[in-house]
């Protein structure tokens, strides 16, 4: 099935964005709620799924700094896991990342999530790493 993947306005969207976030990060995955508000919210590209009424159930965000892009926050609510509303996410942040003529999208994958990302043309690089609590690896695709 084909999803509408649309640009998200923060200031608009925050709302359901952050009870997407909360739900799946805070809550399923007990992210320290600091770590996920980081603040970088406001200066990020956010990207989301509605239902055909209007619930947002899937976001993710494209983080732009020295060049590189750098995509996080995927998040898909557990009821709409498995339809690719995850893929169509990615591949919209990436396309932003390029329309913005950055080199490179880059990611810090959940290592549970690595073969996910990889069929998005993600390649991970170095060993894994702490952050939040769960096991991750950098990952990068070339643009
Ligand atoms: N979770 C979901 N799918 C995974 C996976 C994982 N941890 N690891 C690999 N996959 C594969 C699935 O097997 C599936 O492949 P298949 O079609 O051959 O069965 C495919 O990726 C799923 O793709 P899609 O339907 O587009 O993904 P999704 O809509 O379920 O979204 C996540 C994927 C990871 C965003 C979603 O599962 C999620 O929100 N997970 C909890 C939060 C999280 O871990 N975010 C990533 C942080 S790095």
């Amino acid at each position: 099935m084909k999803y509408r993947v649309r640009s998200a306005d923060w200031n608009a969207d925050r709302d359901a964005i952050r009870r997407v976030r909360e739900r799946v990060f805070v809550i399923e995955q007990a992210v320290d709620p600091e770590l996920e508000w980081d603040g970088l919210d406001p200066e990020c590209e956010h990207a989301v799924i509605e239902t055909p009424d209007g619930k947002i159930v899937a976001t993710g965000r494209l983080y732009c700094a020295d060049g590189a892009g750098k995509i996080g926050r995927m998040a898909v609510l557990k009821g709409h896991r498995g339809n690719g509303m995850g893929a169509a996410i990615l591949e919209f942040l990436v396309e932003r990342a390029r329309a913005r003529g950055l080199s490179s999208a880059r990611l810090n994958a959940q290592t549970h999530a690595l073969r996910f990302y990889q069929r998005g043309g993600f390649i991970a690089e170095g060993p894994e790493f702490d952050e939040a609590g769960i096991p991750h690896r950098h990952m990068r695709r070339e643009l």
